[in-house]
């Protein structure tokens, strides 16, 4: 099995035992998901894209993570995405937007 060269975490508030509810669920991080897909897609850049529970950081959010490289987001919209993805394809983070 080939590993991606990226996992792309975003933040959907799941808690155990109960619906997505918190923050990032309700400022549409959901929305995220096929829109990452997509640019990453656009991009050439073979990542994965999934969706995690609160990260604990939700005065913060949207946030999403990008590993390996262990870049923390927040306050992700979709013109954010677009810098976002177009840095990693560079190899680099939008430094303005990390929060970690
Ligand atoms: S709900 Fe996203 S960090 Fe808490």
């Amino acid at each position: 099995m080939k590993k991606p060269d990226y996992m792309i975490l975003v933040c959907n508030s799941y808690r155990v035992a109960g619906d997505a509810q918190g923050y990032c669920n309700k400022q549409g991080a959901t929305s995220f998901l096929q829109l990452i897909s997509e640019g990453c897609s656009d991009r050439d850049l073979d990542a994965v894209v999934t969706t995690t529970a609160c990260l604990s950081v939700c005065s913060q959010g949207p946030v999403m993570v990008i590993q390996p490289n262990n870049y923390w987001y927040g306050g992700v919209n979709e013109d954010k995405l677009e810098e976002i993805l177009d840095a990693l394809k560079e190899g680099s983070a939008v430094e303005e937007y990390l929060i970690a």
